[in-house]
């Protein structure tokens, strides 16, 4: 069987002939297999978004090639893949539109990947549905299917945004350090939601990080980057007794640059 999506030697500079060129993504091979859950992990500007938008479509990359399921992808359009890959984004406001209400943005979201139907009605059947799935969330928000979803709280929206990607289920599901705008608690509890959706419907994740305990924690896989190269690919057993400071020192080896914890975990 086909790898879910495989990307061959992807480069990607912006700014391109300016002072400011920038080579972000330098020749990136990677295979993502069906039900890999890979949380991505870098410093500051080491290409993860990127990655992720070159997944996405956000931007035609200069070089290589990305197939999904073994169909070559590489030039299709953005709002083309999204009917197929779902997304979430650090800023809770991006994903959904704000006045609208929990139930009509979660229609939009069902009605993605299908032919038919450019309208944001709820139909009876349909909402009952969406009242289930949000029971899912046990926020009390199946009571408030009526409610702007800009009124509700960056955790609350978090939550929903997560559930609207996988009503429809993607192919792959990205998530681009989807709960860094919260607090703790709430960051945690959208956390336990994307790993009990990620299990449940055995969806193919990537997840980026700045927190390593939670990149070690969370997953099958592990992807380091570093200046636009994966410097560390680990998974399975391997992964699984992976300490901080062995990822510290395979960073080390692999890239030649020493890594500052804090400045990962804090930023
Ligand atoms: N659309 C763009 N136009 C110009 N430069 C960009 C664009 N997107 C990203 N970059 C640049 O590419 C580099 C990598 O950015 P990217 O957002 O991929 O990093 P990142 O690893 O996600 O970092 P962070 O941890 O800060 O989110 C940065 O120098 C950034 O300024
Ligand atoms: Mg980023």
């Amino acid at each position: 069987m086909s790898p879910v999506l495989e990307m061959k030697n992807i480069h990607k500079s912006f700014e391109i002939g300016t002072v400011n060129e920038n080579h972000v993504l330098k020749g990136i091979d990677l295979t993502i297999h069906e039900g890999d859950f890979i949380t991505i992990i870098g410093g500051n500007g080491a290409g993860k978004s990127t990655l992720m938008n070159s997944i996405a479509g956000s931007f035609p990359v200069d070089q290589g090639k990305i197939s999904l399921e073994g169909k070559d992808i590489t030039n299709e359009p953005t709002m083309k893949r999204a009917k197929y890959i779902g997304r979430v984004f650090q800023d809770p406001r991006m994903g959904t539109a704000s006045r609208l209400t929990i139930e009509e943005n979660m229609a939009v979201a069902w009605k993605r990947g299908k032919k038919r139907g450019f309208g944001i009605g709820v139909k009876d059947e349909q909402r009952h549905s969406f009242q289930e799935a949000l029971k899912r969330l046990d926020l009390g928000l199946e009571n408030r299917m009526k409610m702007e979803i800009g009124l509700l709280s960056g955790g609350q929206r978090q939550a929903v945004t997560l559930l609207m990607a996988s009503l429809v289920t993607p192919k792959l599901l990205l998530l681009d350090e989807h709960t860094a705008a919260l607090d703790p608690k709430t960051s945690q509890m959208v956390l336990d939601l994307t790993k009990k959706i990620v299990e449940e419907e055995k969806l193919t994740t990537l997840m980026i990080t700045h927190n390593m305990e939670q990149a070690i924690q969370y997953g099958n896989r592990l992807i380091m980057l570093n200046e636009g190269n994966i410097v560390v690919d680990i998974a399975g057993e391997e992964k699984q007794h992976l300490t901080i400071p062995d990822l510290l020192e395979l960073f080390h080896k692999n890239s030649g640059t020493i890594l500052n914890e804090d400045a990962l975990i804090l930023s």
